[in-house]
């Protein structure tokens, strides 16, 4: 019975482990730089190389997974709403960005130390 237990939990822990992607930080960092994000927010996604690109290093997690999804929704041709963002050049970007992509992404930026925020 004990074995039991011990092997069922073990496919427990598999199966969840493998249905729940918690965030990749490195496959974050891996992809910003393979995606060339950091051509225009900086290596450090900080030090932009125009002001007009915005600083994402620090900024909360669900907020940036959010506008990622919601340029993809504007370049497949949604009207812009709350959760659509028409922007040519984000939305090209984003073309290429898996939703784990995303979500690794994301969760490394936020985890970035940051001027948008003081605690950081
Ligand atoms: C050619 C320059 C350029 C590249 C390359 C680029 N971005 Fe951007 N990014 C911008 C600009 C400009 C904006 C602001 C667009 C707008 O006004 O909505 C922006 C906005 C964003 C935002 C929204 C920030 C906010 O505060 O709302 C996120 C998130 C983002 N970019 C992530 C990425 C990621 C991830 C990549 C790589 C896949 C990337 N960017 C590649 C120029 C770029």
């Amino acid at each position: 019975m004990k074995k039991l237990t011990l092997a069922l939990t073990a496919s427990l822990v598999t199966a969840f482990g493998a249905s729940v992607h918690a965030a990749d930080l490195a496959a974050g960092q891996e992809a910003f730089q393979k995606y060339t994000c950091a051509s225009c927010h900086g290596a450090d996604a900080k030090t932009s190389t125009l002001p007009s690109y915005p600083i994402l290093a620090g900024q909360h997690a669900d907020y940036l997974a959010h506008s990622l999804k919601a340029y993809k929704r504007g370049q497949a041709g949604a009207p812009a709403s709350s959760n659509v963002r028409k922007n040519a050049v984000m939305g090209a970007m984003v073309q290429q960005l898996s939703d784990e992509d995303i979500a690794n992404i994301s969760a490394w930026l936020a985890s970035l130390p940051s001027p948008l925020s003081v605690s950081k």
